[in-house]
């Protein structure tokens, strides 16, 4: 039996444009995301929030099911569009309460990417003056909420917000343009900063990163310089400002490299964004194994996809997840343990998920969620100040650019009633919650 410490938190996470719907009720104003959402071809299957799953009618029965598969807290995030009115803001009050009435911790994310229109309208992430929006926003929901909400999440992967919105055009407000791709990281890294310094004492306060470790697909100096670039690029260059207080060298010269000159980096700005945290979010879904590939743009390497064999001992038919990602819980332990030697900072798992379609009996995700949780319980061992995990995601919904297509959730929703139907995976979740512990059998 694999017990994990006293006082670990058992979470399941969603994010307000995700599940919500409600679009345009109680004062809510236009995010990119209905614009991007709306904009034809841009989502597989042609699926919009504006339904989701319906959450903000419906979260008395989504504070149920949180507690029905044992979790011991509640990630969720607040739309910035609905706190211009009070009925927004009360919403989340009622959420609050009653989460807190069932015992379980609301733990709050600031900014999981539904930026207002009007704000992108003036530039988005792109202009600083956004940065100090957020901040205003972030005192707001201190205000509100900080005398019951003790964990704060600023901003959700900072990474994922600047390739995908910035850099591919993949996920809103759609831009392809690789200096608006780092300008948007820089900003979105002095956003956490800010919000960090409006924090109330009393608060605990981190930004949530999507991370990957990396291995070079062969031992070849090329391949091992191709695998340190691309972590710079996706991993370094987000944790070092924030822990360390100055970017990491070769990440800027990179940077340079393929932006010109970084100039939206202004004297004073990693002192912000150094802003001490009290812990580090991680998002894990997979690693990245790199190979150079000079001649590619922006970056000279490219990500070896799946089954190739790879120099942390992985073999040919690594197993996927139907959403195509390569299921690597051994490279969540190392990861883990990496981020302990790094950066020595308590580590709060906000999200590690898997899309299976399978409706109800969904043991592939058992023997995931099973094998993610076995990963992190090493990662303990080998010293790891791990402090919680939140299995992403409490509810099937809205995955972005995917639609609705890729079912990540713990609970089935069905699309036509929006009923929801807790799978073998939400029972199995609050067995090993309940029990703080891994036991032999599954479900
Ligand atoms: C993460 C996002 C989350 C969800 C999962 C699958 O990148 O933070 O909203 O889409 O991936």
């Amino acid at each position: 039996m694999k017990r994990f410490p006293d006082g670990f938190t058992w979470g399941v996470s969603t994010s307000a444009y995700q599940v919500e719907g409600a679009v345009d009720e109680d004062g809510r104003v236009p995010s990119i995301w209905d614009t991007f959402s709306h904009t034809p071809g841009k989502i597989e299957g042609g699926g919009t929030g504006d339904v989701a799953c319906e959450s903000y009618h419906r979260w008395r029965e989504d504070v149920d099911l949180v507690a029905e598969v044992g979790a011991s807290a509640y990630r969720f995030s607040i739309a910035w569009p609905r706190m211009h009115d009070a009925r927004g803001v009360a919403h989340y009050d009622r959420l609050i309460d009653a989460l807190l009435e069932r015992g379980i911790e609301p733990l709050v994310t600031l900014y999981h990417w539904d930026l207002p229109q009007a704000l992108e309208d003036e530039g988005g992430w792109l202009n600083r003056a956004t940065v100090e929006r957020f901040a205003e926003y972030a005192a707001r929901c201190f205000d509100a909420y900080g005398d019951r909400v003790r964990r704060w999440i600023t901003v959700n992967e900072p990474w994922i917000v600047g390739l995908l919105g910035y850099r591919l055009g993949l996920h809103a407000p759609g831009h392809e343009d690789v200096r608006q791709e780092i300008t948007a990281f820089h900003h979105l890294l002095l956003a956490h900063g800010r919000a960090m310094q409006e924090l109330p004492a009393g608060c605990e306060g981190g930004i949530t990163n999507a991370l990957m470790p990396h291995y070079p697909y062969s031992e070849s100096p090329e391949d091992v310089a191709a695998a340190r670039e691309s972590d710079g690029y996706v991993n370094r260059f987000f944790l070092d400002g924030v822990f360390k207080g100055a970017y990491p060298q070769d990440t800027l010269e990179l940077f340079e490299r393929v932006a010109g000159p970084l100039d939206f980096i202004r004297d004073g700005d990693l002192d912000v964004i150094a802003t001490p945290s009290q812990f580090l979010g991680v998002n894990y879904y997979s690693r990245r194994v790199m190979r150079a590939a000079p001649d590619r743009e922006p970056y000279p390497w490219e990500v070896v996809p799946g089954g190739a064999p790879t120099t942390d001992g992985g073999t040919a038919g690594v197993p996927m997840t139907e959403a195509g990602t390569e299921i690597t819980p051994a490279s969540f332990t190392d990861l883990l343990v990496r981020l302990q030697r790094d950066y020595g900072v308590p580590i709060l798992i906000t999200e590690n998920g898997a899309v299976f379609s399978e409706p109800v009996h969904d043991e592939q995700r058992v023997q995931y969620i099973h094998d993610h949780l076995a990963a992190v319980h090493a990662a303990i061992e080998q010293g790891a100040d791990v402090r919680g995990y939140c299995y992403w995601s409490l509810l099937d919904n809205f995955e972005w650019a995917l639609g609705y297509a890729q079912r990540f959730g713990i609970v089935h929703v069905d699309y036509e009633t929006l009923e929801r139907t807790v799978k073998d995976s939400g029972r199995y979740y609050a067995q090993v919650a309940r029990a703080n512990a891994l036991e032999g059998a599954l479900v």
